[in-house]
């Protein structure tokens, strides 16, 4: 692993479109902050002022055409200026990072979705992301139809913006993303934690709680 070693802490949030991630990212910010830990949560792609306008590129409807390859490279030029800008930096003086989105994500959305392979993603990610990998990865699963379902209705009901460029795939496509996503949480037990979320809200949340306090705050003081 090429990445210098840091004494923060490096959580992921991966699951389909509409799972629920960014509300449960949310939550856990809040309880780590209560705490007075330093917490930077963020996004992906996005999250640096370079890294939203290529996310504006990504997810618009409105582009037409973009190939595979190219969108695989965007996700990475994305990922590459916010480890750099942000995410390395914020470990270093040691933040809590936490990311809605990271590798996984490309792994399962362009490598299985858009069947680009998974060895063509851990290449990138060797190269680009200096091999930097999550201390901890919540996974929230959901059923792909009804995941699909809420993102679309999320982005009917958002004003402004228009993010609907992956939700306008079709169910073949959002059925490999989500068993890429059960693969990666089967090979890498020890990084990353399936969590259910047919469940209501407050239950995930409380198990995410204590995954996070097993995993990485029990040894803290
Ligand atoms: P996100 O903002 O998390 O959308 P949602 O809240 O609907 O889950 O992610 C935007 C989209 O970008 C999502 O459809 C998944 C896609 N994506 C990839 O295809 N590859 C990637 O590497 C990343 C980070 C996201």
């Amino acid at each position: 692993m090429l990445h210098t070693p840091h004494r923060g802490h490096f959580i992921t949030f991966e699951g389909l479109d509409g799972s629920g991630k960014s509300t449960h990212m949310e939550r856990l910010a809040g309880v780590l902050r209560e705490r007075g830990l330093e917490v930077i949560a963020t996004r992906e792609p996005g999250g640096t002022a370079i890294g939203e306008r290529i996310r504006a590129i990504l997810l618009d409807s409105r582009t037409q055409g973009l190939a595979p390859l190219s969108e695989l490279a965007l996700m990475f030029a994305s990922r590459a200026q916010q480890i750099s800008e942000l995410i390395q930096p914020a470990l270093n003086r040691g933040a809590w990072v936490l990311c809605d989105r990271y590798t996984d994500s490309s792994e399962a959305y362009q490598g299985a979705g858009r069947k680009l392979g998974v060895e063509t993603v851990f290449t990138l990610h060797r190269v680009l992301c200096l091999g930097l990998q999550p201390d901890l990865t919540l996974m929230l699963d959901n059923d792909v139809a009804a995941s699909v379902a809420r993102a679309r209705r999320r982005n009917e009901n958002a004003s402004g913006s228009d993010e609907n460029r992956f939700e306008q795939e079709n169910r073949a496509f959002f059925e490999r993303v989500h068993q890429q996503f059960l693969t990666i949480a089967h090979r890498e037990p020890g990084r990353v934690a399936l969590i259910d979320t047919r469940r209501p809200q407050d239950a995930v949340h409380r198990e995410i709680v204590d995954i996070v306090h097993q995993r990485l705050l029990k040894d803290q003081a």
